[in-house]
């Protein structure tokens, strides 16, 4: 049995009282829930007051971020290490969003050095895939997943993915509103999980597969009713603590029945 992940990804959003609340309410509304796991991603500004008020919580949400470097220190001006990470107790890193791979030219090959780098220390990656509204149109949108986690695979062997969280998010779903149905996701849940069992049944069986794109508490149910569907990335339900609650203890009813 695959234990579910739901993972709010705050993006470019907050302030010191933003975070503060937001986690508050969390830790409030999280209190009693059983069977998924719970992480957040905020701005990496903000990972410090998140790791106090996490702890503050009694420690029931997982921390996470948003990016990472490929060194650990040195001259990289701008950036930041797993190392930092790690000393901020931040442990899933969400790596190959649909908008670094937009905004920041970063290629196939680049986000899976930065999965090699976070295994090789410890953390765990979670690497986002997913296809235009172009590709999907033109029925690529298998393909392009594929070819996505065969940049992890084909330099790192089917076994990275042990432990690692792969979040398929259709860019043309991503703050639009516009989301897949439960059954399209599932159907393309089922293609990847598939594309790595062809490498490693057990490996398939075994990762994390999320739904992202525009998760809202009224259509989580249907996504984690689903077989494939392990979990969601959530973006904009992500930063209420009501609306990001009721995702996750969705998860936890959908995935215990
Ligand atoms: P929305 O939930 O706002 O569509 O964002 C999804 C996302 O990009 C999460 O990484």
């Amino acid at each position: 049995m695959r234990h579910p992940v739901v993972m709010g990804n705050w993006k470019l959003n907050g302030s010191k009282e933003m975070v503060s609340d937001l986690l508050k309410g969390l830790n409030a509304e999280l209190e009693g829930v059983e069977g998924v796991d719970v992480a957040v991603a905020p701005p990496a500004l903000y990972i410090d007051l998140a790791e106090r008020e996490i702890a503050a919580g009694g420690n029931k949400i997982i921390l996470g971020a948003q990016n990472t470097d490929l060194n650990n220190s040195g001259a990289f001006t701008g950036d930041m290490s797993p190392a930092m990470l790690k000393d901020f107790g931040a442990s899933h890193i969400i790596i190959g969003h649909s908008e670094r791979r937009e905004y920041h030219a970063e290629s196939d090959e680049f986000v899976a050095k930065k999965f090699a780098f976070l295994k090789e220390n410890g953390l765990t990656p979670v690497l986002c895939i997913g296809e235009s509204e172009a590709q999907n149109e033109a029925g690529e949108t298998e393909a392009v997943c594929a070819r996505q986690i065969d940049a992890v695979i084909n330099t790192q062997g089917v076994e990275a993915l042990e432990g690692a969280i792969i979040a398929y998010e259709p860019i043309w779903a991503i703050g639009t509103g516009k989301a897949a149905t439960a059954e399209d996701a599932q159907r393309i849940h089922a293609s990847i999980r598939a594309h790595i069992a062809a490498k490693s049944e057990e490996v398939a069986n075994k990762v994390v597969i999320q739904y992202g794109g525009s998760v809202k508490p009224e259509n989580a149910e249907a996504y984690f009713a689903q077989p494939d569907i392990d979990g969601a990335l959530v973006g904009g339900a992500a930063l209420d603590a009501k609306s990001f609650a009721a995702i996750a203890k969705a998860a936890a009813t959908a995935k215990k029945a």
